[in-house]
């Protein structure tokens, strides 16, 4: 651990920009900045993201550490800042770690078959509406890692299961569905991510507010893909 001290800091900054101010003072020292991700700042991306006192993204629940702000802390506070910590998320310098395990689960399987030529007509594909609701609460999901960070055991199941939900819940995502769901796991599994059981920590942390559900509608559709399969497997005529 390092230890700075702040100074220059008002009430409306965000804790990166806070971080911005420590790091300008640290370079006008002739010292080296903190190594920290961030891209949009307006906490849409999922590049930013680590622990602060002990919480993944900080105190405020829902919120990403882009939008969080100092008047949420006092004068004079000690915050212990973090990397985010998991065997799939290897950390490459002081608060940025290596999230790429997400990308090869997504590669693995979180996307749909489209037809290219001109867009659809928008009201040529119904979708019940309790379906759009819920895939596009799971399609908030930004990729952050914080449900990892925050699980005992490093289970990267909230993030898989956001992913398959979203495409699975609608018609579009239909035709891999039960490809996806077998692929993705599998991915997950050789990631390394730990198993979930139901501890929660994940929705906690969520800035997005991500349901435990998504969870849950994974292991069905792997389940289902899974005995799907091997109903195939013993059909001769599908074999
Ligand atoms: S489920 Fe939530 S915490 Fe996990 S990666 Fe997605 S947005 Fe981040
Ligand atoms: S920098 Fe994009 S979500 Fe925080």
């Amino acid at each position: 651990m390092e230890r700075y001290q702040a100074r220059d800091v008002n009430s409306d900054m965000s804790f990166l920009e806070m971080l911005d101010v420590v790091n300008e003072n640290l370079i006008a020292e002739g010292k080296e900045p903190i190594a920290f991700e961030h891209d949009c700042r307006e906490g849409i991306c999922g590049s930013c993201g680590f622990m602060i006192n002990g919480i993944a993204h900080g105190p405020q629940r829902g919120t990403t550490v882009c939008q969080l702000h100092m008047r949420h802390f006092k004068d004079g506070d000690e915050l212990y800042l973090e990397p985010w910590r998991a065997y799939a998320f290897p950390v490459l310098k002081d608060l940025v770690v290596d999230r790429n395990a997400f990308d090869r689960i997504i590669s693995a399987g979180g996307y749909i078959t489209v037809h290219t030529g001109s867009a659809p007509d928008g009201n040529a594909l119904p979708v019940p509406k309790v379906d759009s609701d819920r895939a596009m609460d799971a399609a908030a999901c930004i990729g952050c890692g914080a449900c990892v960070a925050a699980c005992p055991n490093a289970s990267a199941a909230l993030f898989t299961g956001a992913k398959i939900s979203h495409l699975g819940l609608l018609p579009q995502g239909q035709a891999e569905r039960d490809r996806r769901a077998l692929r993705m796991v599998a991915q997950y599994n050789q990631e390394l991510f730990g198993s979930c059981t139901n501890i929660g920590e994940c929705e906690a942390v969520c800035p997005k507010e991500i349901r435990l559900e998504v969870i849950a509608r994974m292991n069905r559709d792997y389940l289902k893909a899974k005995w799907r399969d091997r109903g195939r497997l013993a059909d001769p005529d599908h074999g």
